[in-house]
C-alpha cells in the first residue's frame, strides 16, 4: 500500500473487473454505431458558464455538485458533470449543423465529476455511455434513441429494467403550466431554497425527495392536463413507435430529471435490482438548449446510459458477461536461448492475431507455469535447449495436460488451428 488513496467517491478499474467496463461501453455503442451515430469526444473541462446556463441555475449539478476552479489565466473551467451541453458546444463550433445532414447523430464515451455524496452506485467521478441526435423534430427520432437504449441492454443480457417515459411539453404549453404550477407551489409551506427553486425552475420542486416536501405535492397540477394539441400529439407518436418496435414503458407523470434542459420526451431507465441508486440511464429532448448557450433553433434528443450502474446490474442479475481470453498462449522459456526463441515465436503469434504472454524475469519452470496458468490462457509453449535443437516446441494443452511437440514454422498454423 502506498501513502496515497483514491480519493473519496472514485474507484480503480482492475484488471480483470475492468474487462467488463469495456465490453459493456462496447455494447452499449454497437447499436448506436449501426443507427449511424459518429464518435464524439469533447475534453473534460469545459467554461462553467456552458453548465450554469445549459445544465441550469436551479439544478443540483450546477449549485452544488460541480467541480469548478480558476485557470492560472482567470478562467473559470468546471470538470464536466455531464455530456449534453459540451457535445452539443462542439458540433455547434465546428458548424456540423450546417452541413446538410440533420440530426447531427453523435455518441460519446467518457468519465463525468458531481461532488455527490457517495453511496453504491453514486460516485464523483463516473463514467457514461451517451448518444445525442441534433437538430431534427421527429418523434420518430425520440423512439429510435430509446430503442437503441433498450436493445444495448438487452445484448448484455439484462432484463429487470423499466423505462419510465414523460413529457414536460413545449414552449407553447410549459409557460402556463410553469406558471399554475409556481401558484400552487408558493402556496407550500418550504425552505428558503426551494422557494427559490419555485421561481427558476419549479418542475424541479416536484423531484423533491423529502417525505415532507412529497406529502404536499399531491394536487398539484399535472404538466399531462397541460399540454397543447402539438405535444400530445407528438408523445402519443413516441408511444407508437416504442410499441410497434417492442418496447414495453410506463408513463410516469412525475418524471423530472435533474437538469433543466429539457422539453418534451423525457425519460428514465431504472433497474429494479440496485436499491435507491436506480437510474441507469435517461435522457430526453432540449429542443432549447442550442439558443440557451448562443446557438440556433436546433431541436434535439439523446440520452446517457451509467457504465458503473449498467455493471452493477449485471452483478444484481447475476449475468456473466461472454469475455474473451486476455491470453491464448503462455510461453514458458527453459534457458536463455528459449527465451530469446519463445520471445520471437510469442511475436509472431500476436501479429497473427493471438493473444499469447511470456514468462519475463527470467524465473523457474515451476513458478513460470504458475503464471501461465493464472493467466487464463488455453495453451502453454514449453521449450528447452534439446526441443530448440530439434526445431520444435512443446504446446500443452492446459485444460487436459496433453503435451505436443509443434514445429516451430508451423506453430503459428497449428495454435490458430487448435484455437478454433
Ligand atoms: P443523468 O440522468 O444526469 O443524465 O445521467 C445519466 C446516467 O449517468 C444516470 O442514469 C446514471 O446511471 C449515471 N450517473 C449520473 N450520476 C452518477 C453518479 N454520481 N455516479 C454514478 N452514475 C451516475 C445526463 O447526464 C444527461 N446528459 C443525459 C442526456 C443526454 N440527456 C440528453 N442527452
Amino acid at each position: 500500500m502506498s501513502t496515497f488513496q483514491a480519493p473519496k467517491g472514485t474507484y480503480d478499474l482492475l484488471p480483470p473487473d475492468s474487462a467488463v467496463y469495456l465490453a459493456v461501453r462496447e455494447a452499449i455503442a454497437a447499436p448506436l454505431r449501426r443507427a449511424g451515430y459518429g464518435y464524439v469526444e469533447t475534453p473534460g473541462f469545459e467554461n462553467v458558464e456552458l453548465f450554469s446556463r445549459g445544465v441550469g441555475e436551479s439544478t443540483d449539478i450546477v449549485t452544488k455538485e460541480m467541480y469548478t476552479f480558476t485557470t492560472k489565466g482567470g478562467t473559470r473551467l468546471a470538470l464536466r458533470p455531464e455530456g449534453t451541453a459540451s457535445v452539443l458546444r462542439a458540433a455547434l463550433e465546428a458548424n456540423l449543423h450546417k452541413a446538410g445532414n440533420l440530426p447531427v447523430k453523435l455518441w460519446y464515451s467518457g468519465s463525468y465529476y458531481r461532488y455527490e455524496r457517495p453511496q453504491a452506485g453514486r460516485y464523483r467521478h463516473f463514467s457514461q455511455v451517451g448518444a445525442e441526435a441534433i437538430g431534427a423534430e421527429d418523434p420518430l427520432l425520440d423512439a429510435e434513441l430509446i430503442v437503441l437504449a433498450v436493445d444495448a441492454y438487452r445484448s448484455l443480457g439484462l432484463s429487470d429494467f423499466r423505462l419510465l417515459l414523460n413529457t414536460l411539453g413545449d414552449k407553447t404549453c410549459r409557460p402556463a403550466y410553469r406558471a399554475a404550477l409556481q401558484d400552487f407551489l408558493r402556496g407550500l409551506d418550504l425552505d428558503e431554497d426551494t422557494r427559490k427553486r419555485i421561481e427558476i425552475n419549479p418542475l424541479r420542486v416536484l423531484d423533491d425527495k423529502r417525505a415532507a416536501v412529497r406529502a404536499q405535492l399531491t394536487g398539484a397540477p399535472r404538466i399531462a392536463d397541460h399540454l397543447c394539441e402539438e405535444c400530445k400529439a407528438y408523445h402519443e407518436q413516441v408511444r407508437e413507435q416504442l410499441t410497434a418496435a417492442g418496447v414495453r414503458y410506463e408513463d410516469d407523470p412525475h418524471l423530472v430529471r435533474g437538469l433543466d434542459y429539457y422539453t418534451r420526451t423525457t425519460f428514465e431507465f431504472v433497474h429494479d435490482g440496485l436499491g435507491s441508486q436506480s437510474a441507469v440511464g435517461g435522457g430526453g429532448r432540449y429542443d432549447g438548449l442550442s439558443e440557451m448557450i448562443g446557438g440556433p433553433e436546433l431541436p434535439s434528443v439523446g440520452w446517457a446510459l451509467g457504465v458503473d450502474r449498467t455493471v452493477l446490474a449485471l452483478k444484481a442479475e447475476g449475468v456473466e458477461l461472454p469475455l474473451p481470453r486476455a491470453t491464448d498462449v503462455y510461453a514458458v522459456p527453459l534457458g536463455e536461448e528459449a527465451r530469446r526463441a519463445l520471445f520471437t515465436a510469442v511475436t509472431a503469434l500476436r501479429r497473427d492475431g493471438v493473444a499469447a504472454d511470456l514468462a519475463y524475469g527470467g524465473r523457474g519452470m515451476k513458478n513460470a507455469m504458475k503464471s501461465a496458468n493464472r493467466s487464463g490462457a488455453r495453451f502453454a509453449l514449453v521449450a528447452g535447449e534439446r526441443d530448440l535443437a530439434d526445431g520444435v516446441v512443446q504446446l500443452k494443452d492446459l485444460d487436459s495436460g496433453e503435451q505436443t511437440p509443434v514445429r516451430l514454422d508451423e506453430l503459428v498454423a497449428t495454435v490458430k488451428e487448435r484455437l478454433r
